[in-house]
């Protein structure tokens, strides 16, 4: 399958192919030249259109970079930095903020808040493209973009790099957005420098070695630098830390020092940064290390600023690429998996023996018996399908069974009733295997095996407590999954791709 750039969303960098991101950053780099000869061949590409701005969270470099983007194409940008000043603050929802920005005739929105899925959930509720602007500790793909094509113009490649990632690997969205970008490419290989409190997510350092990059976890600069040849730090993010006194602890732990960087790194070691730095507290990348330069050039080895600076011409070639004014279709690098929801009953053979069935552990005239029942599962079963306890005529938790995992199983059956299409997935995420019988004038007609399904909808609750979709944040997203694997039982959540495995599972 071919796709285009036109109207896609951006919401994470996980969505794009290789081909696609080096497609990005040399749209780019077309712009970015033509700006520098300042002929201006883009100067009215969206004009009349408007470019809707909707940060809840405070921000210098993206947002300011999308108003001048939208600018420097001719559109209009309409705007706001903050809660402050809007209804918000009167108890709106953001859902409501964002479907009312994009009624005034938007073409796309970024948006940028504190809640991990913010952007796929802003993404489902809208009609127009969602980019995502950073939502909470997840994801930001256009900071991603905007790295990648700096380390495109300070190494000449995207491969065959090492890249030293420091600060807040914990809480910091733009390394795991990078990181996952950086995999793509043949011949890299991570360093992970952070207190310990900090260290990249088990999940992920799990995934890096199931695809095979290389990676060193460290506590100090002095054992890691010699390696690197792209040291990206990162603030340590106050602000998500739930607790302050945690904050306190790792708030001095980490700085770049002139002295470590002449001392340890590669002459040909460039340092980046999303920023801003954190020169209030204690700075991640001390301030003189801005003009230390690689000795005997007149080269430095810091390239933040012009790494931002880079975020313009990314963004306005993402804005001509999602209204369709530039691009190409690009082949899809794999199938995405089919999500749509399928029927969860595997039909098992209603043999003679099978349609007698029902006269074992009581008989019911009409209504539906379901069997293999986890023993755990079975009390939830019923209070997560509500069903009617008068019409319970067996119910029955610990059955001998050759077949059941642990040799034992639940049944229930139930009088004058079908389970629907969404309790047959209820069914079969609390207990994959059961089977359920459907029973007419005493004998079973059909008889079927419950399946998890791929796509699993309002049932399990996300245990990342940022989730937007969690009761707490208010948004009423409803819960999805996607089940990445159906015999393991570990599950996707839609919104901030946090996985959780059965033991983890917790219910609506
Ligand atoms: N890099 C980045 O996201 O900066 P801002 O928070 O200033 O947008």
């Amino acid at each position: 399958m071919m796709r285009s750039f036109k109207n896609r969303d951006i919401v994470s960098i996980r969505s794009f192919s290789p081909e696609e991101l080096v497609y990005v950053i040399e749209t780019a780099k077309m712009i970015k030249e033509d700006r520098l000869k300042k002929q201006a061949a883009y100067a009215h590409v969206l004009e009349g259109e408007t470019i809707g701005i909707a940060f809840f969270e405070p921000s210098t470099r993206t947002r300011l970079s999308f108003v001048c983007a939208a600018q420097a194409l001719g559109a209009h940008a309409l705007s706001f930095s903050s809660t402050e000043g809007t209804s918000l603050l009167k108890g709106e929802s953001f859902r409501h903020t964002l479907q009312m920005l994009s009624g005034y005739q938007c073409s796309l929105l970024v948006v940028r808040d504190s809640r991990d899925g913010a952007a796929q959930y802003a993404a489902d509720v809208l009609d127009i493209p969602v980019v995502n602007g950073g939502d909470g500790k997840h994801e930001h793909p256009t900071q991603t973009m905007l790295d990648l094509l700096t380390i495109r113009e300070l190494f000449g490649r995207l491969d065959h790099l090492t890249i030293g990632f420091a600060g807040d690997l914990k809480y910091g969205r733009t390394v795991r957005s990078l990181q996952a970008a950086l995999q793509h490419f043949p011949g890299i290989s991570f360093r992970y420098i952070s207190p310990p409190q900090l260290k990249p997510p088990a999940e992920e350092l799990a995934a890096l070695e199931r695809a095979h990059i290389p990676y060193k976890v460290s506590e100090n600069y002095e054992s890691t630098l010699p390696d690197i040849d792209i040291l990206y730090v990162t603030r340590i993010q106050e602000e998500r830390f739930p607790d302050k006194q945690e904050y306190e602890k790792v708030a001095r732990s980490l700085q770049l020092t002139p002295d470590l960087l002449l001392s340890y790194a590669k002459p040909s070691m460039r340092i980046l940064h999303p920023l801003p730095i954190n020169s209030l507290k204690f700075p991640e990348i001390h301030p003189a290390v801005d003009d230390v330069l690689v000795p005997g050039t007149r080269e430095k080895y810091a390239r933040y600023i012009e790494q931002a600076a880079n975020g313009l011409s990314i963004r306005m070639a993402l804005l001509c690429l999602l209204a369709g004014k530039l691009g190409t279709e690009i082949r899809e690098p794999y199938e995405l998996p089919n999500y749509e929801k399928k029927t969860t009953l595997e039909p098992v053979n209603v043999t003679e023996t099978k349609q007698e069935a029902n006269r074992v552990l009581g008989y019911i005239e009409n209504g539906t018996v379901i069997d293999h029942l986890q023993p755990d599962a079975l009390f939830k079963v019923i209070d997560l399908l509500a069903l009617p306890r008068d019409k319970l005529v067996i119910l029955g938790k610990n059955f001998e069974s050759k077949k059941a995992l642990h040799g034992k199983k639940g049944v229930l059956k139930i009088v004058d009733y079908s389970p629907t299409p969404n309790q047959l997935n209820k069914i079969a995420v609390l207990s994959p295997y059961a089977t359920v019988s459907y029973i007419k004038n005493g004998q079973v007609v059909e008889k079927g095996r419950v399946m998890l399904p791929l796509r699993i909808e309002n049932i399990m609750e996300c245990s990342n407590p940022n989730c937007i979709s969690r009761t707490e944040q208010k948004e009423y997203a409803p819960s999805v999954f996607y089940t990445l694997d159906t015999v393991q039982r570990i599950f996707q959540c839609h919104y901030c791709d946090t996985t959780i495995s059965e033991d983890a599972v917790r219910l609506r």
